[in-house]
């Protein structure tokens, strides 16, 4: 296993379920943690459990360009090029397609898709520098196999998948290593905005979600993970 300690890590996603329980492992096995959310509020919370100084910490919508310019500005000046980015940000819009509007579906794609691509934008040219990085997003299970009402969130996540698969092309002669993980049903806050009935009892755990990506930020860099499956086991979609 890798060591984490002293590990420069950027959390994208760190005000939510997943990413909070994330930062503060990660600060817990000594890694220098770099939490970013869009709530103000949710983000220092997450930040002062996590243990991680204000300074560490930037408030900044991913869908929008020159907020994820500004994160990687500050990023840049505090913690320089990070070895590990992690992207657990993200929006679940889930609707039959004849109430899915375009606005849903823009939201939906401008937030994981784009966002997805502006913060590679952000972190990636440092990490092509140094020519070593890691990258993990969390398509869910969602961008491998479909559901209904999942049309808009598939798409984006389904485009995360191809984005990356794309973009590991392009970084053959480095030692950046893509890791994507396709996470079933997690107990967070995510589902609180959903109109579905949904058995958050056998969901996995938001921890466990955490642990498997603090697990896969340990990975020896002679190898890569390039996927991962973690699905709750009486909900096995794959
Ligand atoms: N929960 C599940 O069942 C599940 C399953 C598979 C995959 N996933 C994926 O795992 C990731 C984390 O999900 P979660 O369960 O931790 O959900 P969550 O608790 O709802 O957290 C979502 C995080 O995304 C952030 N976010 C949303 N829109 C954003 C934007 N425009 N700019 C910046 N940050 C934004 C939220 O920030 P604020 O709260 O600060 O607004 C929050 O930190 C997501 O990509 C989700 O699609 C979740």
């Amino acid at each position: 296993m890798e060591k984490l300690n002293g590990k420069r890590v950027v959390v994208a996603g760190a005000s939510g379920g997943i990413g909070s329980h994330l930062s503060k492992l990660l600060r817990q096995s000594g890694a220098e943690v770099f939490m970013t959310g869009r709530n103000a509020e949710k983000l220092a919370d997450a930040a002062a459990n996590a243990g991680v100084p204000e300074d560490l910490c930037f408030v900044a919508d991913i869908s929008v360009e020159a907020e994820v310019a500004l994160l990687g500005s500050r990023v840049a000046q505090v913690m320089g090029t990070p070895d590990i980015l992690v992207n657990a940000a993200g929006v679940g819009i889930i609707k039959q397609i004849e109430n899915l509007t375009l606005e849903d579906f823009n939201r939906s794609l401008q937030t994981n898709l784009v966002g997805t691509f502006l913060l590679v934008k952000a972190f990636l040219p440092g990490m092509k520098e140094v020519k070593k990085g890691l990258i993990i997003n969390i398509p869910g299970v969602l961008g491998k196999v479909p559901m209904a009402g999942a049309a808009a969130y598939s798409a984006s996540k389904y485009g995360i998948v191809g984005m990356m698969q794309s973009i590991r092309e392009e970084l053959k002669r480095t030692e950046i290593r893509i890791t994507n993980i396709f996470m079933g049903g997690v107990d967070s806050p995510f589902w609180d905005a959903i109109d579905l009935k949904v058995q958050k009892e056998k969901m996995i755990r938001e921890e466990e979600a955490a642990r498997s990506i603090w697990f896969l930020c340990q990975q020896p860099a002679s190898g890569v993970v390039s996927e991962m499956v973690l699905q709750p086991f009486n909900h096995q979609a794959i």
